[in-house]
């Protein structure tokens, strides 16, 4: 039998008042709910990973990473796939996520992500932007996007969006997800 997938969901909003923690653990439970079978989940909290801004010195695709560089290559480097969780700071994406993107690089190359949005309309702005930020790594893009809107009035008391609220199809989103991270697996193999 095939090993279970290695997703990584990738919080990418650090305020302590974020929607970002909640999305992300509703997500988690639907998402093993759905291909738990096929996938194992695991949390990057950029919260807790708490990273300075970048100030490297030499820029990532020269590959000589420093310490912090070599921590980060090492979980990205053990992912599958990826699962981006987003808000939308100003039609784009957080800082705090385009802040960890600029710290490695060939980690994230030949991979799938997949994309969660909030905010007002999903984020679908900046899951764009993403997007073509994620290109320049090498990542493969997926299309079938779970998105939250009004995220001010979307979540009940335990931090679950209502219906109406979100948007997409679980089961399309992750097979999308899973046939890619399994075809590119098989590839860098
Ligand atoms: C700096 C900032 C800029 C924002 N800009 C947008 C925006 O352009 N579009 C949007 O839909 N929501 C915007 N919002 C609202 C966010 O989508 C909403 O606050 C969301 O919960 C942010 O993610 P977080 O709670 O995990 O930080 C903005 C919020 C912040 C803090």
């Amino acid at each position: 039998m095939n090993e279970k997938l290695n997703i990584l969901v990738i919080v990418g909003t650090t305020r302590n008042a974020r929607s970002g923690k909640q999305i992300s653990d509703w997500y988690i439970s639907e998402a093993q709910k759905t291909a738990g079978d096929l996938m194992d989940f695991k949390v990057v909290d950029l919260q807790e990973w708490d990273l300075p801004l970048f100030n490297e010195d030499t820029p990532p695709m020269y590959h000589q990473y420093s310490e912090l560089q070599n921590k980060i290559a090492g979980e990205i480097d053990k992912a599958d796939g990826f699962v981006f969780v987003t808000g939308e700071y100003n039609h784009s994406i957080p800082g705090s996520l385009k802040n960890l993107l600029d710290y490695i690089g060939a980690e994230w190359n030949k991979k799938p992500a997949a994309y969660v949005g909030y905010g007002a309309t999903g984020a679908t702005r900046a899951i764009e932007h993403l997007i073509q930020i994620l290109s320049c790594l090498g990542v493969a893009s997926m299309r079938g996007h779970i998105t939250v809107n009004a995220i001010w009035d979307a979540l009940d008391g335990h931090g679950i969006p209502k219906d109406g609220y979100w948007f997409g199809d679980f089961e399309n989103h992750l097979q999308e997800l899973a046939w890619w991270a399994n075809a590119l697996k098989a590839a860098r193999e």
